[in-house]
Order: structure tokens, then sequence, then C-alpha cells
């Protein structure tokens, strides 16, 4: 049985753990933000290119199909069928002309219309559909759907405003320094379980602090340092944010000059990095609820967190470059998906130590973490704050209520 410990009269510098470990307010999570009104992004739009192509994604912990009708546009349905809740699709991604239930094989078409029922007229005159049965009330539930230079969202709400509003200006620009509409093609896709929360996750990419801290090989090689060039910016509620920063690297880009070690890359290129955008070689935003669109030296990705449980989500990283770039542009990419992706040099200690915390916050949930570098939510031009967390916690207690 759970208890609701309240919110702590120091606002956001103080988050209550009971919000990473408690079951109730796992649910209200996703009646409140995943199913009411947001953006959930769900694909890229170049993963479902001709009619009939579709990919399986999320939104909350409900899985949905992202897919293209017969004339082109993109629709995301949930992925259950409307007789008995079984999953429509199973396959990760293909191409169809119908969807068909495996149970009774119920038939939808791709604009989610049911257009086959077996046996529904019955056998030698006996039995099939009753008279009231109406096809047309059993369509797919269909989600509202926006795209931005190739990037798809969903909502279940009816309600929502356009995204770029969503994002409001600040991140917006951000948005559109990599998805600028030039098309875009996908060169990997990595997925894995974060035996953590989901905030747990999104907070992390949030937390400039730690990136110079636990991220060794960052510091060692200058990726990322405390003291270098840094633009932290804050969606005006709180719901976005974007970290935006530029790396010293070392004089040889081969080992370290700030820490005394004996490491030294075997393969410089590894972090080799290609000028492609007007400052920062680094921007990490994260869109409410559950997207982190990373760009870092030159690895573009959208990370998607699907929360699972209050203790457990699921990241599925869809690693993009641009369809008609340079063909050696495009393997630094990969080469850098390796390296910044689920198994390389960086993400592991990060799955490692949100594990880590959730264990801990578990333990005596009726404590709190304490959110202290730094003052207020606002935008700042250093790294040694917390307020792009804060922020996110402003807008979550807003939509929650709590
Ligand atoms: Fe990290």
């Amino acid at each position: 049985m759970s208890e609701f410990h309240g919110w702590p009269d120091a606002g956001v510098r103080r988050l209550p753990q009971h919000i990473y470990t408690d079951r109730d307010n796992f649910q209200r999570e996703l009646d409140k933000i995943f199913f009411a009104n947001s953006w959930n992004y769900v694909a890229l739009s170049c993963e479902v290119p001709e009619p009939g192509d579709y990919i399986l994604s999320s939104v909350g912990n409900v899985g949905v199909i992202v897919s293209r009708d017969r004339k082109g546009a993109i629709r995301v349905f949930v992925n259950r069928c409307t007789h008995r809740g079984a999953r429509l699709c199973e396959k990760r991604k293909g191409n169809n002309k119908l969807f068909t239930c495996p149970y009774h094989e119920w038939r939808f078409n791709l604009e989610g219309r049911l257009v086959g029922v077996p046996l529904s007229q019955g056998v030698k005159g006996k039995g099939g559909m009753s008279a009231q049965f109406d096809p047309q009330n059993h369509g797919l539930k269909q989600l509202n759907v926006c795209e931005r230079h190739g990037v798809v969202f969903a909502s279940f709400s009816n309600d929502m405003v356009p995204l770029e509003t969503y994002l409001g200006p600040k991140v917006l620009r951000y948005f559109d320094r990599v998805c600028d509409g030039r098309p875009l093609k996908v060169i990997g896709k990595h997925k894995h379980v974060v035996a953590g929360n989901w905030k747990l996750q999104i907070e992390n990419v949030k937390d400039t602090v730690h990136a110079a801290i636990l991220h060794s090989f960052f510091t060692l090689f200058g990726i990322w340092r405390s003291d270098q060039e840094t633009e932290i910016v804050v969606e005006d509620k709180g719901m976005h944010s974007v970290l935006a920063s530029t790396a010293t690297f070392s004089k040889q880009q081969t080992h370290s000059e700030e820490v005394d070690s004996e490491f030294s890359l075997l393969d410089p290129s590894l972090i080799a990095h290609e000028a492609e955008f007007s400052h920062a070689t680094g921007a990490v935003m994260t869109i409410w609820p559950n997207l982190i669109f990373l760009q870092q030296l030159n690895c573009l990705v959208m990370r998607h967190v699907e929360p699972v449980s209050q203790d457990k989500c699921v990241k599925t990283w869809t690693f993009f470059a641009y369809e008609d770039e340079d063909p050696a542009l495009t393997a630094r990419r990969v080469k850098q998906a390796n390296l910044l992706g689920a198994s390389g040099l960086v993400t592991i200690d990060d799955n490692e130590i949100l594990a880590s915390c959730q264990v801990g916050l578990q333990q005596q949930s009726q404590f709190e973490c304490a959110i202290e570098y730094g003052e207020g939510t606002s935008d700042c031009d250093h790294m040694v704050s917390e307020s792009a967390i804060r922020g996110f916690y402003n807008y979550y207690r807003q939509v929650m209520e709590l």
C-alpha cells in the first residue's frame, strides 16, 4: 500500500524520493503526463518511407504502431486489437497492406478501419456477429500526430498546441539546428533496459555537473570538462532544456592533459570531430516528457525513454545521418555511435549509476534528494548548475498536481 508523502516545503530544491519508487505515482504519471497533453516522440519519418511501412514504438508504456497510410500520411495506432486486446503487430518493423490480429484474424486497413471479421455471417446460417455490431465503431485507436523536419510525435490528446509552440523559440532553435529539413536516414539502433525510474534517465542528461566527474573518458580526452564554454537553456515552463557546450579537446587528442594519466587512445579517430554546426560541439536536448535528442561530436541520435514501471525504463536509440552526406561523415557517425551508445565508454557509466540510485532511493523512500547546485530554473552560462532539473520538476509538479 503506497503512502503519499507530499512535496517538501523547499520546493524543487528537494525531491521526495517516493516519486521514483511509488507504483501509484507511476500510474499517475502515465495518466497526467504521457496520456494527457504531451507530444511524445515516436519515430523518424524516414523509418516508414512507403505506404504500408510500419515500425513499433511506444507512448508511455503503451505500444503503438507508427505507419504510413495509402495517401502517404503518417498514422499512429495503439498496437491493440479492438476485439480482445491482443497485440496486432509483433514484428518490430515491416510493410503491411492490412494489420491482422493473430487471435481471430480481425483485419484493419492502413487507415485503421476494421475491414475484415472472419465468420461474421456464421456457418451454414448459424452464428456470426450480432445484428447490432457495426465495424465502424471498432477501428483502431488513433493518436494525434505531428511531424517536424522528419521527426514524428504523437499524443493521446486532441487538444494540443502545435509542436513549435510546445517547444518554444529557445529550444526550437536547437531542434532546427540539427533537424533543419534535410532528409534523414537511420544508421543504427540500440535498445537496452535501464534499472531505474525514467525520470532518473531524463535528469541524467540535464545534469551537467556529473558529466565531467563520472565520465572519466570525457574528461581525459577533453570532450566534456567543467570549465568549457557552455550554455544551459531551460524552456520557460521548465518542460525542455538544452545543454550546449564546446569541447576543448586535448592538444594531441590522444592523451589526457588535465589528469596525469597513462591512458591514451590507440585510435584517435574515435573522437575526431568534423565541425558541422555554428557553435558548440555538443547539444543535449531533453524534450518533455521522454525524448533525449543528442548531438555530440558527429553523433546524432534520438534516445527514446520508455517508462516501463516505477523502477525500470527501456531506452531505444535511433542514430541518424543526413541522406545526402559524404559517406566518410556517415562512417564517423557510426564510429561515434559506438563510442557514445548503449555499450560505449560513457553510457555504461550512467547505466551503472542510475541502477545504483534506484536501489538507494528504494531502500528508504521517505527521504529527499537535494538539488542545490546553482539557483533557480533559468538559463545559465556555466556547467555547475542543476537549473534544468529544477525546471523539469516545476513543470512536473504542475501537471502532476503535487
Ligand atoms: Fe552521464
